[in-house]
């Protein structure tokens, strides 16, 4: 067979990183080809590069044995490579249809925008992808997976021949991860060749032919998935093998640090009460849409509630504002990186310092320009943000390393309470394991963490302690001993 496209010889030089060096692959049609390594890698660089998003510094795209030289995105959409990015690009004030058909769109003979071809056929493609959609529908209302699927009806109606899917599945649920599986595998039929980068490795086994690992910006290996094991795929992208993953320790439960009594939100969650204590690791799981996100974001003061109280070391309080929640001690890590406030055109230190800044004045009001320098260098270290200093600016900086810079920054915050919500997503294996350590120092030091998961393993591995939430209410507490997969499941799912 010969492959659609090739890349040979490809390097990629930004100011003061080797991003890429000598990269040669094959992608073949009717396959999906996964890209997989560490945070800062080079996969998504790779990936600009074959979709003209960046031009290289050396070597050749190649597509059908001719070389190509794109100057941008749109030279590289019509010789038929789409891209879908890892953070989402759909046009918010846009519907759905104007979504899809965005520069393509269908004109009358009089050349105006045909509205009802367009419309039409853009409903063809939903309905053909079983998606419960609107063409009208605007983009701002969907859900972050409805979007992604609305990227992927627009790939469709392109007639790819590559696609390329950054991260695809980082904010689905189980059961849009099946939709897009599904999706893919009409797309390998129709022989399109697909480009998949993933940090959860158990996809690989499930829809990918080929997998290549790429580290620190060079090649390590290209091979067929049939022929690999997890574990080899890892200690490849990881240079060893990762021995105690989650550094499970157990951890002594000191006093009560946060008591929720009666909270309720119409539609979103129905008489929460729970307790957390300091020393320990509280796990929320649940399947997507229970409502775990819903009440933490009430905790943290991001939205309001009808019904409730929260008591913080035993005393009730009111917490209406996010500030109010900080001024409390507690700290709230999101997998959503544009919610949580990162400053994109900062520096590295001065994100991480972010929550920090009034506990680390000196006199006269500045901050103590040592400490900061101190903390953003040690936390780059302890979970290895890759950048070349603390003076790199955020958005030069790799999806999970900008993830990483959050986490960093509520570690340093001394919160007593920090409540994560998927703080994992994008992460790699290696800095997921780094950053499970980093808890366990939290909690040791008297820190109370509530994690919310939807990664099972992660839950079960961590957790002191389970809380399982099923459409808006608590359906069950687990010991860490009782905590299994099975009665996990049980708890969370819907019974009828
Ligand atoms: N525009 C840019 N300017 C400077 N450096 C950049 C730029 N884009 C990427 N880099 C650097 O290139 C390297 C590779 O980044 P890339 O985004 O390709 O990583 P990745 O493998 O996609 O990682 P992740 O899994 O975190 O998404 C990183 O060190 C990153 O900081
Ligand atoms: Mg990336």
């Amino acid at each position: 067979m010969e492959p659609i496209l090739q890349v040979k010889n490809i390097s990629k030089s930004f100011p003061g990183v080797e991003a890429l060096t000598n990269i040669s692959i094959d992608f073949y049609p009717g396959e999906v080809h996964a890209l997989v390594g560490e945070n800062g890698a080079g996969k998504s660089t790779l990936i600009k590069i074959i979709s003209g998003v960046y031009i290289p510094t050396r070597g050749q795209v190649i597509l059908n044995g001719k070389e190509m030289n794109f100057k941008n995105p749109r030279q590289a959409l019509d010789e038929g490579i789409s891209v879908i990015h890892q953070e989402l690009s759909i046009a918010n004030d846009l519907t759905v249809a104007e979504n899809i058909f965005l520069g393509a769109e269908p004109v009358q003979k009089n050349g105006l925008l045909d509205r009802k071809t367009m419309n039409r056929d853009a409903q063809e493609v939903l309905d053909f992808m079983k998606l419960e959609l609107k063409a009208t529908d605007l983009a701002r209302e969907l859900s972050a997976a409805q979007q992604q699927m609305v990227e992927i009806a627009k790939v469709i109606t392109k007639k790819s021949k590559i696609v390329v899917m950054d991260e695809p599945t980082s904010s689905l649920s189980e059961h849009e991860i099946n939709a897009l599986f599904k999706q893919i595998k009409i797309l390998k039929e129709k022989n399109v060749a697909i480009i998949y980068i993933t940090h959860r490795l158990k996809e690989l086994f499930e829809i990918c032919e080929r997998v290549t690992v790429l580290r620190d910006g060079c090649h390590i290996k290209t091979r067929m998935v049939k022929d690999v094991t997890e574990g080899e795929i890892v200690a490849s992208m990881v240079g060893r093998e990762i021995g105690n993953f989650y550094n499970r320790k157990r951890h002594t439960q000191g006093k009560e640090m946060l008591r929720v009594e009666g909270l309720t939100r119409k539609k979103a969650f129905k008489d929460i009460s729970f307790k957390a204590f300091a020393g320990e690791i509280l796990g929320i799981s649940g399947l997507v849409g229970a409502g775990r996100t819903e009440v933490m974001e009430a905790v943290f003061g991001e939205t309001k509630f009808d019904e409730g109280k929260i008591l913080i070391e035993g005393k009730e309080v009111k917490i209406t504002s996010p500030r109010e929640a900080i001024a409390h001690n507690i700290g709230l890590v999101t997998e959503d990186r544009r919610k949580t406030g990162l400053m994109l055109d900062a520096m590295i230190k001065e994100n991480i310092v972010l929550p920090s800044l009034t506990k680390h004045r000196k006199k006269g009001g500045f901050l103590d320009k040592n400490w900061e320098k101190k903390v953003s260098t040690e936390y780059m270290d302890k979970l290895k943000i890759k950048a070349p200093d603390i003076y790199t600016i955020l958005n030069t900086l790799s999806g999970g390393n900008q993830q990483k810079v959050i986490l960093a920054k509520w570690l340093i915050a001394e919160s007593k309470i920090l409540i994560l919500d998927e703080p994992t997503r994008g992460i790699d294996v290696n800095a997921k394991s780094e950053f499970y350590s980093l808890m366990n120092d939290f909690v040791k030091k008297g820190g109370c963490i509530i994690m919310v998961s939807s990664e099972l393993p992660e839950i079960i591995g961590v957790s002191d302690r389970v809380l399982v939430m099923r459409e808006g209410r608590i359906s069950g507490e687990l010991s860490r001993e009782e905590a299994t997969e099975q009665s996990i499941i049980q708890l969370a799912s819907v019974h009828s």
